[in-house]
């Protein structure tokens, strides 16, 4: 009995019909399903499935800064702690934080900043803690999509949600939300956030060679996708508020049932 593992990337990721190894036109985002508030401990919280990513992200605080030498007097901080999971990857990712999710972490704390009042906070931290349990390419587009939904379920004020998707190119073509397969033996990988209160990008990382007519043009068609983006993140809120309410009315009604019967 042999085991397979499927880590190599396919030789050739588009078709002679312009199709991607799983079935998508070239600009075309994975599915995408969002929740918002399934971490009970938490102040705020969100799940993300993208693709084969499936993403938690949970907010706490604010309080208090730990270690204290990084507590601002004048402002809060925004601690993010981006973690991905042993078995969120075909190779076992070993359990201590590496570069990679290092560098992560601070460029989420970049990107979901602007939107925040981090001047209420003075001498405080909101942390906010992003487990990547399967991992697929763009986690740290997802992982920003999704910890903007936590930071609203959690209350914080914010300016606007941040949302985020990468561009990037595959033999010879402009795609758009590269899987991993695309990152691994793609050309190009162009992540790319923005913060909706002000329309500006607050992440834009670059990873391989383009022409700066392709930048433009894979800039073009990530500005509309993150419109879609945008969409489900106010869908997945709104989802929330509208399952409470009808929790709350069918509360009344088996209240009024109940006391209908004793009455009888
Ligand atoms: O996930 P993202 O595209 O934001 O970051 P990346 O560093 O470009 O990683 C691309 C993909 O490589 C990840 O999404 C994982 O699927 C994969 N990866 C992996 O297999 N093992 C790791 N230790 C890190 C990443």
């Amino acid at each position: 009995m042999s085991l397979l593992i499927k880590d190599e990337a396919p030789e050739k990721l588009i078709d002679e019909n312009g199709k991607r190894v799983d079935g998508r036109g070239l600009k075309d985002l994975r599915p995408i399903k969002m929740e918002v508030g399934i971490v009970p401990n938490a102040a705020g919280s969100a799940y993300i499935e993208w693709g084969g990513n499936k993403i938690y992200a949970a907010v706490y605080g604010p309080r208090e800064v730990h270690p204290h030498h990084m507590a601002r007097p004048d402002r809060g901080i925004l601690r993010v702690f981006y973690r991905m999971a042993t078995f969120s990857v075909h190779e076992r990712k070993r359990a201590a934080p590496g570069r990679r999710e290092k560098e992560i972490s601070m460029v989420m704390e970049n990107s979901l900043s602007p939107v925040l009042f981090l001047e209420l906070y003075p001498d405080s931290a909101l942390e906010l803690f992003v487990e990547i349990i399967a991992a697929d390419g763009g986690t740290r587009c997802a992982s920003i999509t999704v910890a903007a939904l936590a930071l609203a379920d959690a209350g914080i004020p914010m300016r606007s949600l941040v949302t985020a998707v990468a561009g990037g190119k595959a033999d010879g073509k402009l795609i758009l939300d590269c899987s991993g397969d695309e990152d691994k033996a793609g050309e190009a990988d162009l992540p790319v956030a923005i913060t909706w209160f002000n329309n500006e990008i607050s992440l834009l990382q670059f990873d391989g060679i383009m022409s700066l007519e392709e930048f433009e043009e894979t800039i073009e068609s990530v500005k509309e996708s993150l419109e879609k983006i945008h969409e489900m993140q106010q869908e997945a809120l709104k989802r929330k508020y509208i399952d409470i309410r009808n929790d709350i009315k069918e509360n009344e009604s088996e209240h009024q049932h109940e006391g209908g019967d004793q009455e009888i």
